[in-house]
């Protein structure tokens, strides 16, 4: 696609695509476009954190390849997830006279690819876009494998589709301006990668741990590939997630989506809250004797190391065995969580007790 420093393949037949990775390279997102999507008309999506400078160098870009480039910048943060956000982006396709020629861009995290992925999936049957994520969250997860939609009120990601994108471009320099947060939150599924599917990626987590924190660029450029390829793996082989193998990256999400709902989506960061939950999944599978005791203590140990929390809050039980019953992945009473059985390695196992379950909360 472009001489960007790595890249990785997404291949799935003829909605394959590629990931570019580098450092500066936002620029070039011009010569991107005309690789994997040509067009003479995109309209830039991002937040008001992101529009200086990420999504105003995009626009440039663009706009110096002659493409014509319309940029909406929404409010940041969760709530821009929504019905009345998706509406007020349909009119604005409308408006700007959107066809099927043109693209969108998603720049920005989580929230601006998820909706801007719906945006690209549903306007006028549908439209090729591209995903330029800017924090670590969506560089090693959101952005890669095509899962887009918004929340309804009381029901988080509840309405959207598998649409794939036409490429990504991931500029981890766009890395220096995220608040450390942030920054912390987005190493847990990094982290996650490590446990559910390789063991010397885990090993070099721990040895990194100090580059990690300090984001030196090369390591950046490292953590942010290698979770890619490995994103990229079992999106090729499970994309709808109807295999059962797409599921492993569920790890922790269980705990984590019930901690997050219980708390009213405040006191923790998504990444955060995975953070804790693989750590309540690991103690669960202890406790089936599924798992040892060691590797629980290590990953604490780099969860800890690396920023993040690994102490469960103060919950209602009751609330959070609710919160289980309405997770995605369980069947009516049948409890499904992801386990692990070692380092790199988790299962699916059904038929959880839930008493067992709230026990691995250790509070
Ligand atoms: P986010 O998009 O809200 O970004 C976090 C914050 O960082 C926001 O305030 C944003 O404005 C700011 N920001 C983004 N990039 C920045 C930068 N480079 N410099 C300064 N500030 C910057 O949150 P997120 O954690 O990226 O994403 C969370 C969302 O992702 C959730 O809605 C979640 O459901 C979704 N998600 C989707 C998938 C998927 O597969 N589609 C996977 C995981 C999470
Ligand atoms: N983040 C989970 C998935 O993409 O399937």
């Amino acid at each position: 696609m472009i001489d960007s420093t790595h890249s990785v393949q997404v291949d799935l037949g003829p909605r394959s695509y590629q990931i570019s990775i580098g450092t500066r390279i936002l620029d070039r997102v011009g010569s991107v476009v005309g690789s994997c999507c040509p067009t003479q008309h995109a309209v830039v999506v991002t937040d008001e954190n992101v529009e200086q400078p990420h999504a105003m160098n995009v626009a440039k870009s663009l706009q110096e390849t002659g493409v014509q480039t319309d940029l909406v910048v929404l409010p940041s943060g969760e709530s821009t997830k929504s019905i009345e956000v998706a509406e007020q982006l349909w009119k604005k396709c409308l408006e700007v006279e959107v066809n099927r020629k043109s693209i969108i861009v998603a720049v920005g995290g989580g929230v601006i690819g998820d909706l801007a992925g719906f945006i690209a999936a549903t306007y006028a049957r549908g439209l090729r876009f591209l995903q330029i994520p800017t924090t670590l969250l969506a560089q090693v997860d959101s952005s890669v494998g095509g899962k887009v939609g918004i929340n309804l009120p009381d029901a988080k990601n509840m309405v959207g589709a598998f649409w794939q994108p036409a490429g990504v471009l991931i500029d981890t320099a766009t890395l220096d301006t995220l608040p450390a947060r942030e920054y912390r939150a987005g190493l847990a599924e990094v982290v996650k990668y490590g446990v559910i599917l390789d063991e010397e990626f885990f090993e070099y987590l721990e040895r990194t741990e100090r580059d990690i924190n300090q984001r030196k660029p090369s390591v950046l450029i490292d953590i942010v590939e290698r979770s890619c390829q490995l994103k990229a793996k079992i999106v090729s082989e499970d994309e709808r997630e109807e295999s059962g193998l797409r599921v492993v990256l569920n790890y922790g999400h269980t705990f984590a989506h019930a901690l997050e709902s219980v708390t009213g989506y405040r006191e923790l960061l998504h990444g955060e809250a995975v953070s804790i939950g693989m750590l309540c999944a690991s103690r669960l599978a202890e406790h089936l004797g599924r798992f040892d005791h060691a590797s629980t203590e290590r990953q604490a140990a780099l969860l800890q190391n690396l920023g993040l929390p690994v102490a469960v809050p103060q919950v209602d039980h009751a609330n959070i065995l609710k919160a289980f019953r309405s997770d995605k992945k369980s069947e009516g009473n049948n409890l499904r969580f992801v386990l692990p059985s070692r380092i790199g390695k988790v299962e699916l196992v059904e038929h959880i007790d839930p008493q067992d379950a709230l026990g691995a909360l250790g509070n």
